[in-house]
């Protein structure tokens, strides 16, 4: 047994519904009840006990908040990490009304084959520990930026060392030298690449989407991830109406990301599917581009989460907090739907169900506010309300 840790003086403690994380078929996210005068125990790394302060049993250290409010980490499911230069002249040009583009990632992918690994791994570090700093503890990250098989490779490996979860996304766009060979290229995905890959992914992703991959070369990808029991996760219905989120349901993804543009049959078949609806309106607000409709994913029963999608192009925020306040104020969620979403609905899009609550044998990630109350978040945008960070009961910001 090892030390053990007493938090206490908890104003606001959000555990999260453990029924619903743990039981992928109690799908209706549930609203936190967050307790008042909450304290709770850690013990190698994990929840040992929570409860009532006055109930705390003894323990070897103690902490006290000073009426401060807990949640458990936030859990970002969406980011692409691996990449070099930056695209902010191309977010100013969209400002000023150039629409975004999937042919914009290629600017990107020329600056990743040019650097080196460090600069990657670094670009990677720095980013994570951004993102620490804004109370995330658990972070997947996507390769997607290098297009050849080494390139993939080596952002892939980079990613499983520094993050939580890997996605190899290798039919991220199709490479420029490539643009008259799309079939041989798919082939070098599902094959070759895949084949290197295979090792180090926690999933395969495909960018499903028009001026990315259409709906027979994504099924040709996702047929070879599920030959080698790879989980899927798809890129879907970010800038149209399309075949990806149907295509996430039939082959049992771990989630849909975007969902920005949905028919009612595609609310439907996530809400009827194990698929999280995975929400990234940092994208949004940074392509200017309508929010996805969050209402209408959440009273069908839909689960949901909320993810930053991280990235040089289309969105290039760390802060889980900003894109749950977007949630709120642009989406309509509640403090609580958007809160859950950002933690339980995160781990579910990893098929993760130790992390995203605070129950008893839960990993002790967890995120100390500045605030009594985790509508703060919401209530006082922009501000840094992060007071400290704790991932597997060690602080990590
Ligand atoms: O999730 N949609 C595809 N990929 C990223 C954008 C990447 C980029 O523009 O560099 C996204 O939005
Ligand atoms: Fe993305």
């Amino acid at each position: 047994m090892g030390k053990t840790l007493l938090v206490t003086g908890i104003g606001e403690l959000t555990v999260n519904n453990p029924q619903a994380v743990d039981n992928p078929s109690a799908r209706r996210d549930s609203t936190p009840e967050p307790y008042a005068d909450a304290a709770f125990v850690v013990e190698d790394g994990r929840i040992a006990w929570y409860g009532p302060a006055f109930d705390a049993p003894a323990a070897d250290e103690r902490l006290d908040l000073g009426g401060k409010a807990v949640i458990p980490g936030f859990v970002d499911s969406h980011a692409h990490l691996v990449f070099a230069g930056d695209r902010a002249a191309e977010f100013a040009a969209r400002m000023t009304g150039t629409p975004y583009a999937a042919g914009g990632i290629r600017t990107t992918v020329a600056a990743t084959r040019a650097a080196d690994d460090d600069q990657l791994r670094a670009n990677v570090r720095r980013l994570v520990h951004e993102m620490a700093r804004q109370g995330t503890t658990t972070v997947e990250c996507k390769t997607g930026y290098g297009l050849t098989l080494e390139d993939e490779l080596r952002s892939l490996r980079i990613a499983k060392e520094e993050c939580d979860a890997a996605t190899f996304l290798g039919a991220h766009v199709v490479p420029a030298e490539y643009a008259d060979l799309r079939a041989a290229y798919v082939d070098l995905v599902r094959g070759p690449m895949l084949d290197a890959c295979a090792e180090y992914a926690d999933f395969v992703d495909v960018f499903c989407e028009r001026g990315a991959y259409n709906e027979a070369e994504t099924r040709l990808i996702l047929d070879a991830a599920k030959a080698r029991g790879i989980p899927v996760r798809l890129h879907a219905n970010q800038l149209g109406h399309g075949p990806g989120v149907r295509l996430a349901v039939e082959y049992e993804a771990a989630s849909a990301d975007h969902c920005t543009y949905l028919s009612d049959g595609d609310i439907e078949a996530l809400a009827c599917s194990e698929t999280v609806a995975t929400l990234l309106p940092g994208v949004e607000f940074s392509t200017r581009s309508p929010y996805p409709d969050a209402r209408a994913l959440l009273d069908a029963g839909a689960s949901v989460a909320i993810a930053t999608d991280c990235n040089p192009g289309s969105c290039y925020t760390s802060s889980m907090p900003f894109c749950f306040a977007l949630a709120v104020r642009e989406m309509r969620m509640s403090p609580g739907e958007a809160l859950y979403a950002a933690t339980a609905g995160g781990a579910r899009a990893l098929r993760r169900g130790d992390i995203g609550h605070l129950a008893v044998g839960a990993r002790a990630d967890f995120t100390v506010l500045d605030a009594p109350s985790f509508l703060h978040l919401a209530y006082r945008p922009g501000v840094p309300l992060i007071h400290s960070v704790w991932k597997n009961g060690d602080r990590v910001g």
